[in-house]
């Protein structure tokens, strides 16, 4: 019977047949050690010499790392192995050698991996940072259709900005300028007020010239709208949705998480309610850890985040940033205009800023201030305006960074393995 490695154990005792890879191999003279992957996920099948015929027994020892085969066997049960199975192997059936794989067991240098992504994808730490990809992507939906949202897309190509320009990528739109999608928010605020509750995930795009273990050129982000919803309400949103993800990983990629030795103990206290810090706090805090330059109207940047979110055992949100360091849309705070109603939530342990949301300004008149102060003008702009001239009402929304996401979920250094083919500030291949 044909089955996966993720089904093997139904068929415990049964002999089965799995289609997959040779990932390692280890051999002596009276047995081999196959380490074999299906796409499914990893099992050792276990070929002893004196129980297979000696053509499965020769091919066993001459077989190449990232051969193809056909593997009939036994599933037995294994305590030992993350999976908790292994196959005593009866017959191999070569599809396709591999000749002179490049990516060997010895360790490679980030470069070279990098240079090979197609093919490192197959290794067993990529195959399990895509996992947990996977399940936070299916969480979203779960969560967010659980809670009454209905998906929209917004464009790719737009004529606008919708967090500032110097990180937008220009082409030509036939005659016209156009720029990939820095963010689909203003979309998802027409959407709001068309459908009430609304989230997008999509590719976003950000000519950012910087090099640093969380800036990706090409990111997925998640964001949702909401109309009849103030700052307050989506923080709660917000933070019921984090738990949501990291308990959804942490429940159904037990296996992916051993493999990545993710201490998990700090994803288990990952629960509504977060902690709430504003921004004046945020900076007495620095001043307390010894970050004197910081002064207040400043942006943090990396250092201050981790500084500040070590002071927390939970993803903190930073709340009430200063107007002028933030986007053109957010609503002042009505009892101190100078800060707007807005939060970031910083992740633990350095992971930076995975969330940034706010309060819309819904008043049409301080909108149209707003696009004196940042010289927003023409058609792409006027139909946003419009969103406050008929029925306009209170809401809020936010984007969560996908790959930043899955990087502190999953404990790793650097964003670009969170993504399956980064696009990074030297890399557009493979
Ligand atoms: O804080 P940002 O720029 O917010 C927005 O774009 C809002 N319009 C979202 C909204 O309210 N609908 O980006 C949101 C998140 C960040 O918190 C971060 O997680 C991620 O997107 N992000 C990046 N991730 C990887 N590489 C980059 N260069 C990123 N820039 C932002
Ligand atoms: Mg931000």
């Amino acid at each position: 019977m044909k089955t996966t490695i993720d089904k093997v154990h139904e068929h415990v005792g049964e002999e089965v047949t799995l289609g997959g890879w040779l990932a390692n191999k280890r051999s002596s003279g009276k047995i081999a050690f196959l380490q074999l992957r299906d796409g499914t996920g990893f099992i050792q099948g276990v070929v002893v010499k004196a129980e297979v015929n000696e053509e499965t027994f020769e091919l066993a020892k001459r077989i190449t790392q990232e051969s193809s085969l056909y593997v009939t066997g036994t599933i037995v049960k294994d305590e030992r192995s993350p999976l908790g199975y292994e196959m005593h192997v009866k017959k191999l059936e070569l599809i396709h050698e591999a000749v002179d794989y490049p990516i060997t067991p010895k360790n490679h240098g980030t470069e070279f991996l990098m240079d090979h992504r197609h093919l490192w994808l197959r290794s067993r730490k990529q195959h399990a940072l895509m996992k947990i990809r996977n399940e936070v992507i299916r969480a979203t939906y779960e969560f967010f259709n659980e809670q009454g949202f209905i998906k929209v897309d917004p464009p790719i190509l737009t004529g606008a900005s919708a967090e500032g320009t110097t990180e937008l990528f220009h082409t030509k739109y036939f005659d016209e300028d156009a720029y990939l999608s820095q963010s689909g928010q203003l979309y998802m605020e027409a959407a709001a007020m068309a459908f009430g509750k609304v989230f997008s995930f999509g590719p976003t795009f950000r000519a950012e010239k910087s090099k640093t273990r969380r800036h990706l050129i090409e990111f997925w982000m998640i964001e949702p709208e909401m109309a009849f919803m103030d700052h307050e309400d989506s923080l709660e949103l917000q933070e019921q949705y984090v738990s949501y993800i990291v308990q959804s990983v942490l429940k159904n990629c037990q296996i992916e998480l051993k493999t990545l030795d993710r201490d998990t103990s700090k994803l288990e206290n990952v629960q509504a309610p977060f902690p709430r810090i504003t921004y004046d706090d945020a900076i007495k805090l620095l001043h307390e850890k010894g970050f004197d330059d910081i002064e207040w109207g400043e942006d943090f940047g990396a250092p201050h985040e981790t500084a500040i979110a070590e002071s927390f055992d939970k993803p903190v949100f930073i709340t009430h940033y200063p107007a002028k360091i933030k986007a053109f849309y957010m609503k002042p705070d009505p009892d101190r205009p100078e800060v707007v109603l807005c939060a970031d939530l910083i992740a633990p342990e350095g992971y930076g800023e995975i969330i940034g949301g706010s309060q819309r300004i819904d008043d049409l008149e301080l909108m149209e201030k707003r696009y004196e102060e940042h010289h927003l003008h023409g058609p792409a702009y006027e139909w946003y305006l419009e969103l406050r001239k008929y029925g306009s009402v209170p809401h809020s929304g936010f984007g969560l960074g996908l790959e930043r996401t899955v990087a502190w979920i999953a404990g790793i250094e650097h964003v670009r393995e969170a993504i399956p083919f980064p696009r990074l500030l030297n890399r557009l291949y493979p």
